[in-house]
């Protein structure tokens, strides 16, 4: 799953199909710049992979179960991996903008699950174990992809807020009180809802800025996204190598 310029990074896929999303009826789709939209389903190394490119966020009005409908679709398809990308802010300022980072735990502040309400039992289990939601296995294969691609590969907590306007300095200066490194406003409903039906999970950060009050450049989108497309190489290449380790 690419999250907001990322999509690019498909190209990684060697493609079978590629499906706007708009043409899959009861898709739940974005309207925000910089996601495409589309489903595409291909190969690399011989695995089969379907790629979400785009995704839609809670700050558009969504609700956490129309977050998680792509990966509850994925998961019925019997998709046994996600991997989840998203942009984000570095809120701990050892992270440099521009590189990539293993996401290996999450803060949900988004005060929305997936699981709450009715419908998700369908799903599995309603109190789902979040203790390993990140897959320690595949950090430590995606470690191994980027030191064979000779790229740093740092490590992180990834902190979700609703947005969709920027964080205050003093909320980083929380964040990073409660122990975030990473900041944005997707993911962690698409992970929750991944976890329910036993599905293995890599997340990867693309730092895009320094987060508010950590730079004295104010914060925007287009830069969000500008960033983002200048990593799509990297995550490409780190991908490809990921899947050959699998
Ligand atoms: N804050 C929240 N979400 C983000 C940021 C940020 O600084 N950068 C990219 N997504």
């Amino acid at each position: 799953m690419f999250g907001s310029g990322l999509s690019g990074a498909a190209r990684f896929l060697e493609v079978d199909a590629s499906i706007p999303f708009s043409r899959i009826s009861g898709w739940p789709r974005s309207a925000a710049a910089g996601h495409p939209g589309r489903l595409i389903a291909g190969r690399v190394r011989g695995r089969r992979v379907l790629a979400l490119c785009g995704r839609v966020h809670l700050y558009e009005g969504f609700s956490a179960a129309d977050a998680a409908f792509a990966v509850r679709v994925l998961g019925k398809l019997g998709a046994g991996m996600l991997v989840v990308t998203n942009a984000a802010g570095a809120v701990n300022p050892a992270l440099a903008p521009g590189s990539l980072v293993l996401i290996r735990d999450h803060l949900n502040l988004q005060a929305a699950s997936p699981l709450a309400g009715a419908g998700a039992e369908a799903f599995g289990t309603r109190f789902v174990d979040m203790s390993e939601a990140y897959s320690p296995r595949l950090r430590s294969l995606a470690r191994e992809a980027a030191a064979r691609c000779g790229m740093e590969l740092a490590e992180g907590v990834y902190a979700a807020v609703l947005g969709p306007n920027f964080e205050t300095p003093a909320e980083i200066r929380f964040l990073r009180t409660i122990g975030a490194d990473l900041v944005g406003m997707s993911t962690v409903q698409e992970v929750i809802a991944a976890r329910q039906m036993g599905i293995e999970i890599l997340g990867i950060s693309c730092v895009t800025n320094l987060a508010a009050g950590l730079s004295p450049e104010p914060l925007s989108h287009t830069e969000v996204l500008e960033a983002g497309r200048r990593v799509e190489d990297a995550l490409a290449r780190l991908l490809a190598e990921f899947a050959g380790l699998l």
